[in-house]
């Protein structure tokens, strides 16, 4: 039987060391956000798995709410330009504290459009959560406000994040063995 966790050529962050994480932030978001009206908004589809951890991790009361963005002229592997919403929010921000859940702030290009978009709408705050982050990638002027991991400047997979829309199921990070990219 044909196995995901063979095309993996090495592991970045385990599963438990992701679990733990998960729990920090879980708490240190229920601390900073306590009395606060507290809507977590994931990305999908790379973000739905931290969110699933996240949200049982944080101890208040919240709301959830997805949205799909894509930057126009994206290839697979990087993001350049404009995003443009395909699937927005079904909640009103107005007053609320929205947490930006986020499987990982690459470049930053994304969320640096995003963040303003959704700062228009009237919430009391707009803020990031992103479960990874490669800082060498850069382009945009944006830091997560709260972040998992850093990794390196490597293609990575797993806990929602994909390659080609597969993988995202692996409970760890991952790096894909090369001869995968010339299947
Ligand atoms: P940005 O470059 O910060 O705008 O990242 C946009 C999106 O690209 C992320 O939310 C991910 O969905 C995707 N992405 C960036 N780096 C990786 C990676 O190493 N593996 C899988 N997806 C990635
Ligand atoms: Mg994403």
């Amino acid at each position: 039987m044909y196995d995901i966790h063979q095309d993996i050529d090495h592991q970045l962050v385990s599963r438990e060391a992701l679990q733990e994480k998960v729990n920090e932030l879980g708490a240190a978001i229920s601390r900073d956000y306590a009395g606060h009206n507290l809507l977590l908004v994931s990305i999908l589809k790379g973000a739905v798995v931290f969110m699933a951890d996240l949200m049982r991790a944080v101890t208040i009361p919240c709301a959830i709410d997805f949205m799909v963005v894509s930057s126009y002229g994206g290839a697979n592997t990087n993001s350049t330009g404009l995003v443009k919403i395909v699937k927005d929010l079904d909640a009103d921000l107005t007053g609320k504290d929205v947490l930006i859940v986020e499987d990982i702030l690459d470049t930053g290009i994304t969320l640096s459009h995003l963040v303003p978009m959704l700062e228009m709408r009237n919430p009391n705050s707009v803020r990031i959560c992103s479960i990874l982050s490669k800082p060498s990638r850069r382009k945009a002027d944006i830091e997560p406000d709260y972040t998992g991991f850093e990794v390196p400047d490597e293609f990575v997979v797993g806990y929602g994040l994909d390659y080609n829309e597969n993988y995202r199921n692996l409970p760890y990070v991952g790096v894909l063995k090369p001869e995968v990219y010339s299947k």
